[in-house]
């Protein structure tokens, strides 16, 4: 243990869960195993190769030196956060308040420093992401989580209402990531009713402390339901205009561009001229990483003034929603021919299957060559690496798995 790292910084742990199985998994296949590798939270095509959406490297080489080699603003090319925010609220005319971050996970991290003190937690639902726990540790903070709901149950208000009034009695205000729609890792979203009383919920606990709701989109051009995200995307637009919550979202351009490497995000409040809440986002970017990215904030300019290149990405988009489609299809019906139960799909790259025990599970499945993410509420199977033609091989390793 070295004497020069503080306290606090000792006794970390620096092999990602996922990463390491998926590194175990990898390993069998090039020592000759046949392997079914559901750990990958990318998007992959039925020959394991990484998806990359062509209008996206088309515009990629047309950019120019100045597109790319210079500093970008700090807070970001407003025609970037402008063109990013109006690709999920294309009636919007500006960004808002709002700056340029690494992917989402940045605009997740600045949200925390803008909203919390240190020690204070914020509200978020579980299952989560699982670096939202890093991210919160990293600022000093707890994370709350009230349940996602199950397939087919309502959203538990009497638990968001607790933990919410908990949360603003302790600390005066409240900050929520709500991962919605196309939720990471379930791959369900909520109901029109479930958002209807969440948003009720939060302006009447408004009056008790400033209350943000941070929307954390990551996922929505991959959707069974394109019109259902859109009148998700509407109703959180509605509460925000509305200016009693304070609604932004972490907006990335990862999956819905497949830039995964290309790190660029935004923090956007789109409703809100706040100048003080500007300056605090310009401020922490300065402080953090003082600009980010050119390049893919030029991409995305050039994205938004051509609408040739739009239509072929919503093509792209929609190719790729239909295979994610076919294959939670697939998976669900292999489940419910192993007796198991199914795995419901409306968007993004996951499902969660409910298993007791899912480390064992997991370790067990391994066994069969089949791997998945053991979570504490069950497996993650990631459906961006999962063939429609391994779902019966999945399902009857998990059926020989699961504890009965
Ligand atoms: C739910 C969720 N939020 C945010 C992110 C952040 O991704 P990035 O920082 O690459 O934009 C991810 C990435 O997997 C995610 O799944």
């Amino acid at each position: 243990m070295p004497a020069h790292l503080i306290p606090s910084r000792r006794g970390l742990s620096s092999d990602d869960p996922i990463f390491a199985l998926h590194g175990e998994a990898q390993a069998r296949k090039a020592a000759g195993d046949s392997v079914v590798d559901a750990t990958v939270g990318a998007l992959l095509d039925d020959s394991g190769q990484l998806v990359v959406l062509e209008a996206v490297m088309d515009l990629w080489r047309e950019l120019t030196a100045l597109e790319v080699a210079p500093y970008a603003p700090i807070a970001g090319d407003p025609a970037y956060l402008r063109g990013l925010v109006q690709r999920h609220w294309p009636n919007l005319a500006t960004a808002g308040s709002a700056c340029a971050t690494p992917g989402g996970s940045g605009a997740l991290a600045v949200s925390l420093r803008t909203f919390l003190e240190p020690g204070q937690a914020l509200l978020t639902a579980a299952p989560f992401w699982g670096p939202y726990g890093t991210l919160a540790a990293e600022a000093g903070m707890r994370l709350v989580t009230v349940p996602w709901p199950e397939a087919g149950h309502p959203l538990d208000l009497a638990a968001w209402r607790r933990e919410a009034e908990g949360l603003l009695a302790a600390q005066g205000r409240l900050l929520v990531w709500l991962n919605d729609p196309c939720h990471n890792p379930t791959g369900r979203s909520l109901s029109a009713l479930d958002r209807a009383g969440l948003a009720a919920l939060l302006t009447e606990l408004a009056a008790r402390g400033p209350l943000t709701l941070l929307l954390d989109l990551a996922y929505q051009d991959y959707t069974r339901e394109p019109a259902e995200v859109a009148a998700a995307l509407a109703d959180y637009a509605a509460l925000g205009a509305a200016g009693t919550v304070l609604v932004g979202a972490s907006l990335s351009l990862s999956k819905a561009l497949t830039l995964y490497g290309a790190r660029s995000g935004a923090l956007a409040f789109p409703w809100s001229r706040d100048g003080a809440l500007q300056a605090a986002l310009s401020t922490a970017c300065r402080g953090l990483w003082s600009n980010c990215p050119k390049a893919p904030q030029s991409l995305l300019v050039r994205l938004m003034r051509d609408g040739k290149a739009q239509a072929h990405l919503a093509a792209e988009h929609r190719h790729w929603s239909e295979v994610l489609d076919a294959r939670a299809l697939a998976l669900d019906a292999a489940l419910r021919a192993e007796g198991l139960e199914g795995a419901p799909w409306q968007g993004g790259f996951f499902v969660t299957l409910g298993v007791s025990d899912p480390f064992g599970v997991c370790e067990r499945m391994k066994a069969e060559g089949v791997f998945s993410v053991p979570m504490a509420w069950g497996l993650r199977v990631g459906l961006c690496g999962l063939r429609v033609a391994d779902a019966p091989r999945f399902a009857q390793a998990l059926g020989k798995a699961r504890v009965r």
